[in-house]
């Protein structure tokens, strides 16, 4: 069944736990098959410059696997010769442009694509001219959504972290930071996805803003999984967001208990 917004589900820290012991348990290729018989509507992984996660041979496999079960993988990326040549080379359905630090503990904030143009916009011609959908993740700002949509982009993914981590003053100002910028990213004709630090409730909030097509989420649902298994935890967030977007089924409980 096609879902009216799609979830992605970002598998890097199924690697995080195998790399602590340096073996090949938890394998996340396994994890992402898991994912898709969950309901997933995409696999996204982020080979990061230094390996941290998600290794050369991760992404070999998770081609295979996403091409078996014809499920589009998103490959997350830092705009560097090495990692164009790898989407190259492996032609994933999509790739998102990320920032990248070595010594950040996750992404930390969005793409500044406002200033870097220059940079950005071969990259994105690159991608786009072998057939992957290119996504920028960006800070939800006008600027940045301007000048995403004049380097080529189709889709740009807005951070939320902001969102997630604030308080309720933060939040209310965040949210009308991701309204604004979504309205204007649909109206010059880019595709909206949004994603970062989003759990259960914040997946459901940030589905009041009609123009996002797609939420990617890892890190709350690999936690969940520990408790829950990831299948469970993947049907309890494509029902918080259903239920966001179309209203708790008629006689359905709104809480679901595992
Ligand atoms: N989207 C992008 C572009 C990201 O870089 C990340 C983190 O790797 C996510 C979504 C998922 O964030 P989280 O793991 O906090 O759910």
């Amino acid at each position: 069944m096609a879902h009216p917004i799609r979830l992605g589900v970002n598998i890097d820290h199924v690697a995080t736990v195998r790399n602590a012991r340096g073996g090949v348990h938890p394998d996340p290729v396994w994890a992402a098959e898991e994912a898709i018989g969950a309901g997933a509507d995409g696999i996204t992984a982020h080979l990061r410059e230094d390996r941290r996660h998600i290794t050369d041979g991760d992404i070999e496999r998770l081609m295979v696997v996403c091409r078996k079960f014809d499920t589009p993988l998103n490959l997350e990326m830092a705009v560097t010769d090495e990692m164009l040549a790898i989407a190259l080379r492996h032609r994933p359905h999509a790739a998102c442009l990320v920032p990248e630090r070595r010594e950040e503990v996750t992404t930390e904030g969005g793409l500044a694509v406002a200033g870097h143009e220059t940079r950005i916009r071969p990259v994105v011609a690159a991608l786009v001219e072998a057939g992957i959908r290119v996504s920028l993740f960006i800070e939800p700002t006008l600027a940045q959504v301007e000048a995403a949509h004049a380097v080529g982009a189709q889709v740009v993914e807005f951070h939320t972290g902001r969102y997630c981590h604030g308080d309720e003053d933060a939040r209310q100002v965040e949210l009308a930071r991701l309204q604004a910028a979504a309205a204007r990213a649909s109206a010059l004709g880019l595709e909206v996805h949004a994603g970062h630090g989003l759990d259960y409730e914040t997946a459901a909030h940030m589905l009041a803003i009609p123009e996002i097509r797609e939420l990617n989420i890892g890190h709350f649902l690999i936690g969940e999984a520990i408790f829950v298994g990831l299948a469970a935890a993947i049907w309890r967030m494509r029902e918080a967001m259903d239920e966001a977007v179309n209203g708790p089924e008629e006689g359905e409980p709104i809480v679901i208990d595992l």
